[in-house]
């Protein structure tokens, strides 16, 4: 009987999708820490990566066999596509599974920045609620505002949706748009949310001087990755109160997040929790691992990510 391939997992995924899915075509191996991973990858076929783990020539050169990365997440920023191409290795994401439950992040922070929500939380877990007040942490309306979409993507396009139902008015940055264009869309963004890919070119693509176009009230959501964010103008513009506020999934130093940033009351954050839905999680299993094996099968899975 034909060996069957190796697949290395980078993290124990779904249990039950691995025993439908994956175990019965493969040797399974997981592999978190950095020392078992290199050693397993020298004899793996296929590597279901993580987001947290660079995929790059040096790792790569430890996995003479590799002949797919399927990455456990959307966003792709991790991995070495010119080395992956190089070595003709092919790479899968998990697109589309994901999309609702980030979007649905996205309006979990904005309410929870508008409406104060950890500060009110904080108030009563330490025992200082003293009584109903008419000025105790008052937020803002939603009804009526302008936000401003930072990409048109699936995610962009969902959190426009959601965005709508509450009654604000949207506009979309795309890249099509003029320098002036942009200018004057920041300039008017009460909410501005970002949704797309992280690249060299985007790094810091909110940078201080974008947040100065910001008016007073606007609330800044990331639910993308935290480079596109210049964190210290963001944290300099959160301490002046030149903006109202900022809610944060994801930040520029993963998993550190500055003390400045954690000092502050305006703004909401949270530990990359964008997809962290059960049904989510179950889908990004399902569709990584799927890609790996159609792949090693000689197949042309829905979610391989087309090189450019
Ligand atoms: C999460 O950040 C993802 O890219 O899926």
């Amino acid at each position: 009987m034909k060996n069957k391939p190796v697949v290395v997992l980078n993290y124990p995924f779904d249990p039950r999708v691995i025993a439908i899915e994956l175990a019965p075509f493969a040797k399974v191996i997981i592999a978190s820490r950095p020392e078992k991973l290199r050693k397993a990858l020298r004899g793996a076929d296929a590597f279901v990566s993580l987001l947290s783990t660079p995929v790059n020539a040096a790792l790569l050169s430890d996995a003479p066999k590799l002949k797919v990365v399927s990455n456990f997440a959307v966003g792709i920023d991790n991995i070495d596509f010119k080395a992956c191409k190089e070595r003709g290795i092919r790479v899968c994401n998990t697109p589309r599974v994901l999309t609702r439950s980030t979007a649905e992040l996205t309006l979990t922070l904005l309410l929870a920045v508008a409406r104060r929500v950890p500060e009110g939380e904080l108030l009563c877990r330490k025992g200082n609620f003293l009584g109903w007040a008419p000025d105790l942490l008052l937020g803002l309306e939603l009804k009526g505002r302008r936000a401003v979409i930072v990409g048109k993507g699936r995610i962009g396009s969902e959190v426009a949706r959601l965005f709508r139902g509450l009654g604000l008015k949207i506009d979309f940055i795309t890249r099509s748009d003029s320098p002036s264009a942009v200018h004057s869309k920041l300039k008017s963004a009460q909410v501005l949310s970002l949704h797309i890919p992280y690249k060299k070119e985007n790094y810091h693509w909110l940078n201080s001087k974008r947040i100065s176009h910001l008016p007073r009230d606007a609330i800044v959501l990331n639910t993308a990755r935290g480079p596109l964010i210049d964190e210290k103008a963001l944290i300099r513009a959160l301490k002046n109160r030149n903006i109202f506020g900022a809610g944060l999934d994801v930040f520029e130093r993963e998993p550190r997040i500055p003390t400045a940033l954690r000092k502050l009351k305006n703004v909401v954050l949270l530990p990359h929790l964008g997809s962290a839905t059960y049904e989510t999680r179950e889908a990004m299993a399902r569709a990584a691992i799927t890609g790996a094996i159609k792949i090693l099968g000689g197949k042309r899975p829905w979610n391989e990510v087309r090189f450019s």
